[in-house]
């Protein structure tokens, strides 16, 4: 069995008095794909957010490759090689797609190997290397999708988090989307998936874990997720 990359244990977070996270576990080995699936609002983006540090959880544990990430700023995790690719692409509109990836590379680190890291982001993502001048406002929602996925590499990541990468995305680009996930994993980052696709998402992943109303529901291999009954009559509706 590979070492485990990624471990959340017990997770619980809240906004204010209000609880969203009630004990979410799971685990991320070296090299995998796995998704966290869910319905809008069940704790996907929130449980993101907390494996990156942008929310403190109220209780339980991350650990990234064994240890402890609760004391570790958010700045400091991206450093270990955490990188989210947010839910909504959050790109700087009125900078260019070139000082958008530019700006991914925030940390010591990957500063230092910029010029080269963003050569790799155009070499994935020769549209981008077209467009590089342009305003990524101006950019169409697959081109901006391929601009947050780029400028989170530029953070050079082991772990790569995408939250959502095919919402809103025509039927082709999401298949561009599933395909680029595909790319970046044979390249050798590890992934962290979070879809409401789940047809898509399962195809890609090697493991799932369904999350509904802030809790672990259910998880399994993507095979055993699929053949579900459960999964296939709350989800594809079969
Ligand atoms: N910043 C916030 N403040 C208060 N409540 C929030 C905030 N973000 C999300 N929530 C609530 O937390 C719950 C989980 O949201 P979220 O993690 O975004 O779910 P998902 O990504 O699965 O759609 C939802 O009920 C949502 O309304
Ligand atoms: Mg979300």
């Amino acid at each position: 069995m590979n070492a485990a990359m990624l471990e959340v244990r017990d997770l619980s977070l809240a906004y204010g008095d209000v609880q969203v996270l009630f004990g979410v576990s799971l685990r991320v080995d070296e090299g995998e794909i796995v998704t966290l699936l869910g319905s809008n609002g069940a704790g996907k983006t929130t449980t993101l957010r907390a494996i990156s540090g942008l929310r403190p959880p109220r209780g339980g544990e991350v650990l990234f490759s064994g240890q402890s990430l609760l004391a570790v700023p958010a700045s400091k995790r991206a450093e270990m090689g955490i990188a989210l690719v947010p839910e909504g692409r959050e790109l700087w509109p009125l900078l260019t797609v070139r000082e958008n990836l530019e700006l991914g590379a925030y940390t010591r680190s990957a500063r230092a190997r910029s010029a080269a890291n963003l050569e790799k982001v155009f070499r994935l993502f020769p549209r981008l290397r077209e467009r590089h001048a342009q305003m990524a406002g101006s950019l169409s929602g697959g081109e901006q999708q391929m601009c947050a996925i780029g400028r989170a590499l530029m953070s050079e990541p082991r772990l790569l988090m995408l939250d959502e990468p095919s919402l809103g995305l025509a039927p082709i680009l999401v298949d561009q989307v599933f395909d680029i996930v595909r790319t970046l994993h044979q390249q050798g980052i590890t992934i962290l998936l979070v879809e409401q696709n789940l047809q898509k998402a399962l195809e890609v992943a090697r493991r799932g874990y369904v999350i509904e109303t802030g809790s672990v529901k259910l998880s399994g291999t993507s095979a055993d997720l699929l053949a579900d009954p459960a999964i296939r009559s709350a989800y594809l509706g079969l």
